[in-house]
């Protein structure tokens, strides 16, 4: 099913999202629905609280990004960044702060300490782009936004685009959810 993507201003999108206890089938039918709205909204990865849902969880596929058609979707729960290695810069948008892009500088590797689709635990390294989609990914369960994250001058650019995000101007080609909004949907 495809949710609507919660907006910029949304309180969701600022709170501490709860850690899981495992995975019922409540969590794998979100776990389905999410994969299936990031890829309706061609996003790279996605928090379950921009769904929605204040939970440790998110999904991520990079597979349809040149260089990366080998890398397996995941499933991402209860993240613990244990090491962080090296800085990189890079452009990030968001699918819940649509039109807005802006450069944010990151460690360039993680090592990361999560549970599964299987609530099985896994320490890996992640580089590359996988480490910045993570990244932002696990921001969001923590209520932290990219815009956050960027640098005083790049954030001025992006001034009155914020605000009239905030203000309900959504100009999104996916179904999205904010209160009070006034969603305009461009045809994809
Ligand atoms: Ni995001």
């Amino acid at each position: 099913m495809i949710l609507p993507i919660n907006i910029y201003s949304d309180d969701i999108l600022r709170q501490r999202a709860k850690p899981l206890t495992g995975v019922d089938d409540a969590v794998k039918g979100l776990v389905a629905s999410m994969f299936e709205s990031m890829r309706n909204a061609s996003g790279l990865g996605l928090a379950a609280p921009q769904v929605g849902h204040s939970l440790r969880l998110l999904v991520l596929d990079l597979s349809c990004i040149k260089k990366y058609e080998d890398e397996k979707p995941m499933v991402v729960i209860n993240p613990y960044i244990l090491a962080v290695m090296g800085s990189s810069d890079m452009e990030e948008g968001c699918l819940s702060v649509p039109g807005v892009q802006g450069d944010v500088q990151r460690p360039s590797a993680i090592t990361l300490k999560y549970r599964d689709e299987r609530f099985e635990e896994q320490v890996c390294d992640f580089s590359g782009m996988v480490a910045r989609v993570l990244q932002h990914e696990i921001d969001h369960l923590n209520g932290t936004l990219f815009v956050d994250r960027m640098e005083k001058r790049g954030r001025r650019k992006i001034k009155n685009k914020l605000e009239s995000l905030a203000s309900g101007v959504v100009d999104a080609a996916y179904p999205v959810f904010a209160r009070e909004v006034v969603a305009i949907s461009k045809p994809s």
